[in-house]
């Protein structure tokens, strides 16, 4: 099986069953814009929902913001964006394409390119004598292109706006009111998820880069003479992370060290406790996915990698098909956007503590992709074995639909029972799905391509004496149950208590 195929598979069960398609896609579409359907709609909203329970509503300092998409230019003149969120431009001098000169070094000599400057971008396609991708044609010297979508905001056009390129800016221009609702103590994080807009030069690899896409991010102010004293290190001390170092990078990296939260901070791997707090919790957070834990880890950026506000990133990067992708940026982004505010507005951010000092806080910013989340869980929770059809094997907390309940037969009053099961699971709160079209291995495999858990069957015997089937989406095992025990079963299964194995060898 090609790589490339491997995405595309994904994709066609995307477009098939629900879970995204391309936006405008009856016109032809338009490059970079995705539209979540109604399957995509419910998993993408469990994946923000986990997020935000473990970090934002598990935590007694952290609030969640929600701001305008649209900033006027003084933010951007203020925070760099305008000046240096750009990407390298090459442009096809016959067939007038246009491509990321580091995106095309890579896919063409297979390094990084990343953060190089245009001199060294225009050397590297000489030396490697690459052409247009398209049509073998020769390509221009390299030139810089602003990721910002722009426009004119009001009818006289007089002020000049830009959609958000990340959501934190949001957060940096409201310190002074935000730092006042948290009663101006240090540590303190805002977060925040929602739309970002980058004119990607080259959107592709569907969900991967796109031109609108979510964040979910969170900006923790802290001390920055406190920097080892987050306040729960302690609960993920234990955690192990995978981390890939700039040293290990030089060397030609191939196996990850693994290695505690609090050890690699204690050997100085990670330069603070901030920033080792988030690391293990994303990989708790990806672990919840579904995704394996050998298949992400923390690259330690190259200076040269980092963005323009980062004193250092440790970002997530997952092994997929396409190779190696940043799934998730870790920051270390100091006061940086605290200073170009304060000096831009003449005035001061900062916040005096109890003893009367005053600290400009330091910032350590964890900004989670949901796109790009949405689609690692996808490509690693696909499945393809010896059933004859293709399937996701979602963990039960993100799964789109939750129960699907089918009756044997339409007759003989098999349906309205049905219906009265699924009805009643709707109103305990879970996610039910009722289908009684089609023999019943074909529903099985319809909810099995689309990661339902756990199908429910109401047979003769459910007339009878009561019992329905329960089948389990992984094993394709099945149980018999009474009716009354199907919610408790339920809930234990989907809070993952109880495994199917329990149940079938009669120890439930
Ligand atoms: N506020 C920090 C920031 O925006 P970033 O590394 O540029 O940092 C953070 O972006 C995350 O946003 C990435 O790790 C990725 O998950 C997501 N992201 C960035 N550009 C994207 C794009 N064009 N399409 C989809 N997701 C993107």
């Amino acid at each position: 099986m090609s790589e490339e195929r491997f995405m595309d598979k994904i994709i066609e069960v995307c477009l098939r069953r629900g879970f995204v398609s391309p936006t405008a896609e009856i016109y032809g579409g338009a490059g970079g814009f995705y539209d979540y359907g109604p399957l995509g709609t419910l998993m993408r909203q469990k994946i923000i929902d986990l997020w935000r329970q473990s970090f934002v509503l598990d935590e007694d300092n952290i609030f969640e913001i929600a701001g305008s998409t649209m900033l006027p230019e003084s933010v951007f003149k203020a925070s760099g964006h305008l000046d240096s969120f750009d990407d390298p431009l090459i442009q096809c001098e016959k067939c007038k394409s246009m491509f990321k000169a580091d995106d095309t070094i890579k896919r063409i000599t297979g390094t990084s390119a990343e953060g190089l400057s245009l001199d060294e971008l225009d050397k590297i396609i000489a030396e490697n004598k690459i052409e247009c991708p398209s049509c073998k044609g020769p390509l221009s010297k390299a030139r810089d292109f602003n990721l910002m979508f722009k426009t004119e905001i009001g009818s006289t056009g007089g002020i000049k706006g830009y959609l958000r390129p990340e959501t934190a800016q949001n957060i940096f221009i409201n310190f002074k009111r935000l730092a006042n609702f948290m009663r101006n103590k240090l540590p303190f994080g805002i977060a925040q998820m929602g739309s970002a807009f980058r004119n990607e030069i080259s959107p592709r690899n569907f969900l991967i880069r796109g031109r609108e896409f979510e964040q979910m991010e969170i900006e923790m102010f802290y001390d920055p003479a406190k920097e080892n004293e987050h306040p729960r290190f302690q609960e993920v001390a234990d955690i192990e992370i995978n981390i890939v170092t700039r040293e290990m990078q030089e060397k030609g990296w191939e196996k990850l060290l693994k290695i505690t939260a609090e050890k690699a901070v204690d050997d100085g791997i990670i330069p603070n406790q901030y920033l080792a707090y988030y690391l293990a919790m994303e990989t708790l957070l990806l672990k919840e996915f579904g995704i394996p834990e050998d298949d992400f880890w923390f690259r330690h950026m190259q200076d040269h990698e980092a963005p323009h506000y980062s004193a250092g990133n440790f970002d997530l990067e997952a092994n997929l098909s396409i190779g190696h992708m940043e799934i998730i940026g870790n920051a270390l982004r100091t006061d940086y956007d605290l200073q170009k505010h304060a000096k831009a507005t003449n005035s001061a951010f900062e916040i005096v503590s109890p003893d009367g000092k005053k600290i400009v806080p330091h910032v350590c910013e964890p900004s989670l992709g949901v796109g790009r989340i949405f689609y690692t869980v996808l490509e690693k929770c696909y499945r393809e074995d010896e059933r004859g059809w293709s399937w996701f094997q979602f963990p039960p907390p993100i799964a789109p639909l939750e129960v699907a309940v089918f009756p044997l037969m339409k007759k003989d009053g098999l349906a309205e029972l049905a219906q009265e099961i699924h009805n009643e699971l709707k109103d305990a709160g879970y996610l039910s799905y009722y289908d009684e079209s089609g023999k019943i291995g074909k529903r099985y495999a319809r909810a099995d391509e689309i990661g339902i858990p756990y199908c429910v069957t109401v047979d003769y015997d459910s007339l009878k004496e009561f019992s329905i089937t329960i089948r389990d989406r992984d094993t394709m095992k099945q149980i018999k149950l009474p009716i009354e025990d199907l919610e408790i079963a339920l809930g234990e299964l989907m809070d993952e208590e109880a495994g199917f194995e329990e149940f079938t060898t009669g120890e439930k």
